[in-house]
């Protein structure tokens, strides 16, 4: 308890700066969140899985920027039928995003999710893409491709190649849409209980960085033109987030595109930190801070290979 308080410190410390209300940053900082879920429509029928799930909590609540998603004060979803039986998933909200803001461009398309385990959003994508098209589910750790494939198969994906790979060396594979949600310190998900591993010092911020700017340059390297490639963390760091697209935005023929979602509030990228000023089009990045939509927090780029 104790160490948890003291990353929640030191995480509303660093980043008070950037925030337009520290009070309200902070203390939603400190508030649990609240867990969320999707409904696998591949499972069944939508409305049927719903109200199988309002016998269990009458007050759950539909999140108004996301059509499948839902909010609930129960605590222990995971032991109901509909979780061991795929019919629903339980995500944090802000994991969602990446998925919602390509949905309109992923149905029969090939999509490849480099760093996919333990799958939340390799499943979102699917059930969007209504289990055709193609999506090539990769990651490095062997551990977690197990948890991969156990969701894939609760969740009736079909359409879903896994391989165990490091992304760094993975072959180059023409895609219409790449999806790099990368490691990271993870700092967003503070709401969560234990869910930061420690308090960051700096140069764990810069290895974070490099290892995150080598997986997106590989992505943007092997994307053809006209594709699309989306970057993503859960955490607050500039160094992981405006300073690795910064950096890409330089070296790679990309554009940035704003990201807009109807009814979910998302800020600016920052262009400055610790006194080093990044790629003005960092702005067209999104921060989803953890008191503006009630969520963790989060970081997204969108880029269209030139
Ligand atoms: C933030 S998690 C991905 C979460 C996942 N996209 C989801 O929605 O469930 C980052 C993942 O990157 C994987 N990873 C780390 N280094 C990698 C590398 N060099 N190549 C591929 N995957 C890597 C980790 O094993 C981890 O599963």
């Amino acid at each position: 308890m104790y160490k948890t308080q003291t990353i929640k410190e030191k995480i509303v410390e660093r980043y008070s700066s950037l925030v337009d209300n520290s009070d309200q940053f902070t203390n939603a900082v400190k508030k649990p969140l609240k867990q969320t879920f999707r409904i696998n429509s591949i499972k069944g029928d939508k409305d049927k899985i719903l109200n199988d799930m309002r016998n269990y909590d009458a007050s759950i609540k539909k999140i108004p920027w996301c059509d499948n998603a839902f909010e609930t004060d129960l605590t222990n979803l995971g032991s109901s039928i509909q979780h061991f039986s795929g019919q629903i998933y339980i995500q944090e909200l802000t994991s969602m995003v990446p998925p919602l803001i390509v949905s309109n461009i992923i149905k029969q398309k090939t999509v490849l999710d480099c760093c996919a385990a333990p799958g939340s959003k390799t499943t979102q994508m699917a059930e969007i893409m209504n289990n055709e098209g193609h999506i090539i589910a990769n990651d490095a750790r062997h551990g977690r491709i197990k948890s991969l494939r156990g969701n894939l198969d609760r969740l009736g994906i079909t359409n879903t190649t896994v391989t165990l790979r490091d992304f760094n060396s993975f072959p180059n594979t023409s895609a219409d849409v790449y999806l790099v949600d990368a490691p990271c310190s993870s700092e967003g998900t503070i709401r969560k209980k234990n869910a930061v591993a420690r308090k960051w010092r700096q140069h764990d911020y810069d290895r974070f960085s490099k290892l995150q700017k080598n997986l997106l340059k590989k992505a943007c390297e092997m994307a053809p033109k006209g594709s699309t490639i989306i970057y993503s963390t859960c955490t607050l760091a500039p160094e992981e987030n405006e300073n690795v697209i910064s950096q890409i935005l330089d070296e790679e023929d990309i554009d940035l595109k704003k990201i807009n979602i109807n009814g979910l509030k998302l800020d600016n990228g920052v262009t400055n930190w610790k006194e080093e000023d990044y790629n003005k089009e960092v702005k067209k990045c999104a921060r989803m801070w953890p008191h503006h939509n009630d969520t963790d927090a989060f970081f997204l780029a969108r880029m269209e290979k030139c």
